[in-house]
């Protein structure tokens, strides 16, 4: 029988007893000092019948941060709070990784230590406003990393990668999609660098490749997977040549050998019309496993998997909603509606109170 969303798969060295993958979402409920709390263990106990869980974009050091009340995975006690999230998953079956963040340029003076400017390759302002604790405020002019500032920053994917593995986590996921850091490197609309990380393909690609590769280094290769967005104009994003530059990106990433590569096939949060972008053609060009993400439903996902276009789907707001949201499918039963006004922020209101389908 041909593999749909409900056969086992295995994705480096992690097995997923399904290939119903929980995306990364963003919800603003961490503790004091990036610390999780025993609401957040709720929320990715609920969870855990997904094949894989991959948790909220996680900053990786204090001047990572971006939005109010994220997680972080640097701290002592911040690995403390997701050792509690890990077991908890673990106890129930479940297997979780946890996704490593840099926001670069998407952040904001109120949100970083001592007020410090956001970074970026290159001091150009996004359109749109940050979300502080103040409301929302205009983005600033983030200051341009030197070249000898990035191997700090390559450390601290090392060190929160080591903190992943002390909390248990079964593997990290780089963030290199959707506007943040290691995109804005990616993407010539924000990266104008005229040193060995601007200009070409391969220039623009290499911070990418050095974190990636100090982060196999740490964790073993068959623990690591990778995020892209190669048409996401989240952000106040563009490329000139999106399938060129991750197409480029995709058979580079070859050599590592990761768990998976996972790509947004698409736009997120309005935030424009994506360019066309053959994913298709671009997935082929990566040798190991893929997870899909962006719109698929239940018949769509078991279409990509028929087809060898993906290995898994990850699923982001349909899981917002529907904590069996494997059940659910299983069963074709109907999907509980998400609230998109409690997504950010908040209290258990549409975090841990959305029902399960009736015993
Ligand atoms: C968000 O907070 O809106 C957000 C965070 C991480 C992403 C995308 C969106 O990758």
């Amino acid at each position: 029988m041909a593999n749909d969303l409900f056969s086992p798969t295995q994705l480096g060295s992690i097995h997923l007893n399904n290939r119903i993958v929980m995306a990364p979402l963003t919800r603003n409920r961490a503790g004091e000092h990036g610390v999780p709390n025993d609401l957040n263990v709720t929320y990715y106990a609920q969870r855990a019948t997904a094949g894989l869980i991959i948790t909220e974009a996680t900053p990786i050091s204090p001047l990572a941060h971006g939005y109010p009340a994220l997680p972080g995975i640097y701290t002592e006690a911040q690995i403390a709070g997701w050792k509690k999230i890990t077991d908890a998953v673990h106890a129930k079956g479940g297997k979780i990784v946890i996704q490593l963040w840099h926001v670069g340029r998407i952040s904001h003076p109120s949100l970083l230590p001592d007020g410090a400017l956001p970074v970026a390759p290159s001091a150009i302002k996004p359109a749109g406003q940050a979300f502080t604790y103040q409301g929302l405020q205009d983005y600033v002019t983030p200051r341009a990393l030197e070249a000898s500032e990035l191997p700090a920053i390559v450390q601290d994917y090392v060190h929160a990668t080591k903190a992943a593995l002390a909390a248990g986590f079964d593997g990290v996921e780089v963030h290199a999609a959707n506007g943040y850091l290691l995109d804005q490197f990616l993407r010539d609309g924000s990266n104008k660098r005229t040193d060995n990380y601007g200009g070409s393909i391969e220039n623009r690609a290499r911070l990418l490749l050095e974190v990636v590769d100090a982060v196999v280094k740490t964790a073993g290769a068959d623990k690591v997977g990778v995020r892209l967005s190669p048409v996401n104009p989240f952000n106040d994003m563009h490329d000139s040549n999106p399938q060129a530059l991750f197409e480029y990106v995709a058979e580079a990433l070859n050599r590592f050998n990761l768990a998976y590569l996972h790509a947004v096939e698409g736009g997120i949060h309005g935030g424009g019309k994506a360019d066309p972008f053959d994913f298709v053609a671009f997935r082929k060009h990566f040798k190991g496993s893929y997870i899909a993400n962006l719109s698929y439903d239940k018949a769509r996902g078991n279409a990509a998997i028929a087809s060898g276009h993906a290995d898994a789907i990850a699923y982001g707001v349909p899981f917002i909603a529907n904590p069996d949201l494997v059940e659910r499918f299983k069963l074709d039963a109907p999907l509980n509606v998400a609230d998109s006004k409690s997504f950010y922020g908040g209290t258990e209101k549409g975090y841990t109170d959305y029902p399960f389908l009736a015993a």
